[in-house]
């Protein structure tokens, strides 16, 4: 089969009731996200904590399809066993959390995942380009990570372009985390990108109890991409 690098919404749970993850991934699916999008953060590689390995194994009956584990912490390399456990599919690592990303990739390809590759917005293409057959998924973070909710930053987009060059005819993902809305989405589908990571452009306005309004703005940014990609 070719690679399918058609549009896939994956919502972040940063943006959900952390009382309520598992019923807020059954409805999140249910309205029409293609992936999960979970955010580990360690308050020390982020400014920010949010959960780890047991939080992905209780989510995981939760989630039908991909659960997409992006890792903010450092070091990455003792933790990548316990999240393959926890049942990640795929499994993010930042190119700016520890001096040897290339070991990080293999070990998460080693653990049966597919390798993610984020890179900071500060970070140049330089860091991809002796890895492209490492990774199954370049993350462009389009804001500084720690927080969902903050300003799409706008410079990225051209890293996207140059990226999606850099890529050609690989069988790699371009997902694009932070600020994502149905106006700065089209620019990045325009780019290249194909997996769109949103969280509060999802989340917002429903709860997994009311959940039309995350079908609602999914629909939107999927309307909003329509004919750029
Ligand atoms: C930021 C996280 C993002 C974030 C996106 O560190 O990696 O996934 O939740 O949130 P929004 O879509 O609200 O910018
Ligand atoms: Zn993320």
């Amino acid at each position: 089969m070719s690679f399918d690098r058609s549009l896939k919404i994956a919502p972040s749970i940063l943006a959900a009731d952390f009382s309520a993850f598992g019923a807020e991934c059954r409805a999140v699916e249910a309205q029409g996200a293609d992936w999960i999008h979970v955010d580990v953060m360690d308050g020390h590689f982020v400014p920010n904590i949010t959960f780890g390995p047991a939080t992905c194994a209780a989510l995981r009956p939760h989630i039908k399809g991909i659960m997409d584990v992006h890792l903010m912490i450092a070091p990455v390399d003792p933790y990548i066993d316990a999240f393959a456990k926890a049942g990640a599919d795929i499994i993010t690592a930042h190119v700016e959390a520890g001096p040897h990303i290339h070991r990080t990739l293999q070990a998460i390809r080693n653990a049966g995942c597919k390798a993610g590759l984020a890179l900071n917005p500060g970070t140049g293409l330089d860091a991809v380009s002796h890895l492209l057959d490492m990774v199954d998924l370049v993350c462009v973070m389009t804001v500084n990570p720690g927080f969902g909710g903050q300003s799409f930053i706008q410079s990225q987009v051209q890293k996207v372009s140059d990226l999606r060059k850099m890529i050609g005819d690989r069988p790699i993902h371009i997902e694009i985390d932070g600020g994502v809305t149905p106006v700065t989405a089209p620019l990045v589908t325009a780019a290249g990108a194909d997996v769109l990571v949103a969280g509060s452009a999802v989340f917002k306005g429903g709860s997994f109890d009311k959940p039309e309004a995350y079908g609602e703005n999914i629909m939107t940014i999927r309307n909003a991409v329509s004919g750029t990609m």
